[in-house]
């Protein structure tokens, strides 16, 4: 059973270093986030993840943990964090922690240890090649820079050296050891550990970063990856029932088969979610060549590229599958969408199934921008920016002098703020808003509600869904577009011009509707 929570939960994701600085550093903090608490609330969202905020050298922005136990310095103390946590749950919000448990920084005391000549507890944590000269076996491998005479297998950076839950496929016993080896064993309890330590003050679960590749050589059916993660998450979840766990995956069917509560819809090049929203190409400078994502207008896309990867059936019984505005990885929506086209977009996603889940900033339709890399994040570096308060001294988001901020403000004279828009009752701000507010006061658009497709033809720019008893149906193209009702129905919701004339709904330009049975 999933937590009871999430039926209706809506999230945020803060990225701490960009939200808001209270101490003057030029980086955001944990009072930062505890003071912008009733703003999350006024958006009707009731859940926040939060992306690692552990010691680093950050490296690749803290996704290199070096302490999994000990807060950044830069994002205040341990006490700042439970008082974050405590806060948050006063407002009815829940706080998810990043867990990263495929890899550590290359400084964690564990990987120093087992990067030693002698053989340690340590050293069977990590990946170890036989010696080192024989190759990572078609894995990424760093060699030469230790003592230890083997070469180790990394995750994604250098600095990320993989944490060993062992290999399905054994292609060489001299070091590929099996899941339940004593070392891969140990991790799986270390991760518990670490889980343990943060639920018991007060955070309400985690994002689990690269959750699927765990167990090395365990292609298709990821059975050993997910063997592992029964263990944890049946764990967690048996002592801790209201903790709910999300995984960065993008196979529900696997995700949720082996514990997850919900699992993200990523965006991978060519995948259902990148059509609908960022399937473009660039040149060599950034710029767009082309784009036919489905919320472009003049893209002649049709649903069916999202609906193949969004087999509804296959996973609605096992726990949700989410779907994001944008996050830390992504370039940000307003990089290639327009405002209507992003409002079109996020009415799709904030009426779906599975908790949504909206990067900070989108809801203002922050920009995306070009900038030098930052702790590791190349072209994501750009939609990483400070959040944009309002218009004192750097937008609201520090006191502290410009050249020491995190990354530079968005310095456009018509940047867009939170303060200008909660005075617009048409601005994004409360666009986001309405639509929340709706998804929260209809039962049938609740995260678990049922959905089925309605109308989605090759060729067709249209796209209707049921979910419960409302329909609802977009038209993101330039021709006005028609669809046959299977009943009296009455609108509750428009975005853009449509009407219904007998038994036909017609959906002009742009539009979006959400119509309710009649009585
Ligand atoms: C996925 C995270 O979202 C990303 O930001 C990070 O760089 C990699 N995993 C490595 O942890």
């Amino acid at each position: 059973m999933a937590a009871s929570w999430l039926k209706d939960a809506v999230f945020y994701e803060i990225y701490p270093q960009s939200f808001r600085d209270t101490n003057g550093d030029g980086i955001g903090d944990f009072n930062g986030i505890i003071e912008k608490l009733p703003y999350i609330k006024s958006l009707g969202c009731n859940a926040v993840w939060m992306n690692p905020c552990y010691d680093s050298p950050f490296r690749d922005a803290g996704y290199d943990i070096r302490d999994h136990k000990k807060v950044a310095q830069r994002y205040g103390t341990e006490e700042d964090l439970v008082r974050l946590f405590e806060e948050a749950h006063k407002l009815g919000i829940r706080i998810l922690l990043d867990l990263v448990p495929g890899h550590t920084s290359e400084t964690h005391p564990w990987f120093l240890e087992s990067a030693r000549e002698e053989e340690n507890q340590f050293s069977d944590r990590y990946i170890w090649t036989a010696n080192a000269f024989c190759g990572g076996d078609g894995m990424p491998f760093i060699g030469g820079e230790h003592p230890r005479d083997a070469a180790y297998i990394i995750n994604f950076f250098k600095c990320q050296p993989a944490l060993n839950y062992g290999y399905r496929d054994i292609h060489d016993p001299s070091w590929q050891q099996p899941i339940d080896a004593p070392g891969p064993l140990a991790n799986r309890e270390a991760m518990k550990d670490i889980m343990r330590y943060w639920l018991d003050r007060g955070c309400d679960g985690f994002r689990v970063d690269m959750a699927d590749s765990l167990v090395k050589n365990d292609h298709g059916t990821k059975s050993a990856t997910m063997e592992v993660w029964k263990d944890i998450a049946g764990a967690i979840h048996a002592e801790y029932p209201e903790a709910a766990l999300v995984s960065e995956w993008n196979n529900p069917e696997q995700a949720l088969g082996c514990g997850f509560d919900m699992d993200f819809m990523l965006d991978w090049g060519g995948n259902g979610y990148n059509r609908l929203m960022r399937f473009y190409q660039l040149d060599k400078k950034g710029n767009i060549l082309s784009d036919n994502s489905y919320f472009k207008l003049e893209s002649d896309a049709d649903i069916t590229g999202f609906l193949r990867d969004y087999p509804y059936d296959a996973w609605k019984d096992l726990g949700q599958r989410c779907m994001i505005t944008g996050n830390h990885d992504t370039k940000r929506a307003s990089f290639n969408l327009n405002d209507r086209e992003r409002r079109l977009a996020y009415a799709m996603i904030l009426t779906m199934p599975g908790a949504p889940y909206i990067y900070y900033g989108d809801e203002i339709g922050m920009r995306y921008r070009w900038l030098p890399t930052k702790e590791g994040g190349y072209h994501r570096t750009g939609s990483r920016t400070p959040m944009q308060w309002d218009n004192s001294k750097n937008l609201g988001f520090s006191g502290a002098e410009e050249e020491k901020l995190y990354l530079p403000v968005d310095p456009a004279a018509d940047a867009p703020t939170v303060a200008a828009q909660e005075a617009d009752p048409d601005s994004m701000l409360n666009f986001v808003r309405g639509l929340i507010a709706l998804r929260r006061s209809r039962e049938d658009l609740s995260n678990c509600s049922p959905f089925a497709v309605y109308s989605a033809e090759a060729g067709s720019r249209l796209f209707a869904y049921k979910r419960g008893r409302l329909l609802v149906a977009v038209n993101p193209g330039r021709e006005a577009l028609t669809l046959e009702l299977d009943g009296a129905y009455a609108p509750v919701y428009t975005l853009g011009h449509s009407r219904i004339r007998g038994n036909t709904l017609v959906l002009d330009s742009q539009s979006f509707t959400i119509l309710s049975p009649a009585e």
